[in-house]
């Protein structure tokens, strides 16, 4: 049976957080002379000179209705890197607790785990970028409080099995089964969010930083049991979302459209670079996609991330990376920029 208070660190669990002054006094009508700001405004236009909400309360509401969780299940954080961050903080003990992370995949689970030095297994992904159910939870051990699984899958780019996902959340009940859906608005696959209520071990990681193109903002989500996000809002920074970001996300939730817009216009992108790539000599095989990404194995992938360069053409190498052998991530770009792409591998 899956216990939160054997999961989360004990003094974490017991912590007595800072108590803002926006957490003492909600309302919003009143004379505040509470917080020590400056009741004259802001010296440039525009008034930023009050608190923001800390739990970001009115997006919370609006994004849970998307969403379909209640928005005491949702953590919005600087980024996901910052509720990555968080859940590895409250979770594991320095040099005692370990995360189990599944190469190849999203590199920040290890470095956040290293400098709260953290140990990390792995377990390296199958061939065709799946897991191992039986490796993972035999390779898992008592001081195992966290295992990642990135679906869609980066840089691989795939989602991974439903049952390989449901497999471990099952299986594994001693820590907690993070899926990064960072992806997730590119693929077919439903969200993992529909199960919160059902696994208390789960936690679903989401950002605005892709289909909706708001990366600048940093703004990431994490959707979770109402105890494990209380945890979470224990341990983050008062007023980790400022005012102008919270803003913008209430007025891009009402924009739903227009992400799934770009969504459509991304996926239709990703079908033709992906039929032009297969025509060129150079290009060994691409790696299938529910993303906005194409890892494309190349026949000396080096020289061809060189030349790009040297075109101003700029992908992400990935030949070092286990089982990349020779790949390049190529992010799906606009016609124009698709095409600019195409020219300059031709011209190569
Ligand atoms: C799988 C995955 N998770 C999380 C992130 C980070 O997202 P954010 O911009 O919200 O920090 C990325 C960024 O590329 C990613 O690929």
């Amino acid at each position: 049976m899956f216990s939160l208070s054997k999961v989360v660190r004990p003094h974490i669990f017991t912590l007595t957080p800072y108590s803002s002054a926006r957490d003492e006094y909600s309302g919003k009508e009143g004379t505040f002379l509470d917080a020590n700001e400056n009741p004259f405004g802001s010296v440039i236009s525009g008034n930023y000179n009050r608190y923001p909400d800390p739990y970001q309360w009115a997006v919370k509401e609006k994004l849970g209705e998307i969403k379909s969780v209640r928005p005491t299940q949702i953590f919005l954080g600087n980024g996901s890197d910052e509720a990555i961050d968080l859940v590895i903080r409250a979770c594991c003990e320095p040099q005692q607790d370990n995360i189990l992370i599944l190469p190849p995949t999203y590199g920040m689970y290890k470095v956040c785990a290293d400098v709260q030095n953290i140990a990390v297994k792995q377990v390296t992904l199958t061939l065709d970028f799946q897991v191992d159910t039986k490796k993972v939870l035999e390779t898992a051990d008592a001081h195992t409080k966290i295992i990642w699984i990135c679906s869609p899958n980066n840089p691989s780019g795939n989602i991974i099995e439903r049952s390989s996902i449901l497999h471990i959340l099952d299986n594994f009940t001693t820590g907690l089964v993070v899926v990064d859906e960072a992806y997730i608005d590119f693929a077919s696959e439903d969200s993992f969010t529909k199960l919160l209520d059902k696994y208390p071990n789960l936690v679903v990681m989401q950002t605005f930083s892709k289909a909706w193109g708001l990366a600048a903002l940093r703004l990431g989500m994490a959707f979770a049991s109402e105890e494990f996000i209380k945890i979470l809002n224990k341990i983050k920074y008062p007023y980790n979302l400022n005012g102008v970001t919270q803003k913008l996300l209430y007025t891009a939730l009402g924009k739903v459209e227009k992400k799934d817009k770009f969504v459509t216009q991304i996926l239709k992108e990703r079908g033709r670079l992906h039929k032009k790539l297969s025509d060129l000599s150079i290009v060994k095989h691409i790696f299938p996609s529910d993303s906005n990404q194409l890892l494309v194995k190349f026949i000396d992938a080096n020289t061809v991330f060189q030349n790009l360069i040297e075109q101003k053409i700029i992908t992400r190498l990935r030949s070092n990376v286990i089982l990349c052998e020779d790949c390049i991530r190529i992010s799906v770009g606009t016609k124009k920029e698709n095409d600019l792409l195409l020219k300059a591998l031709r011209k190569y």
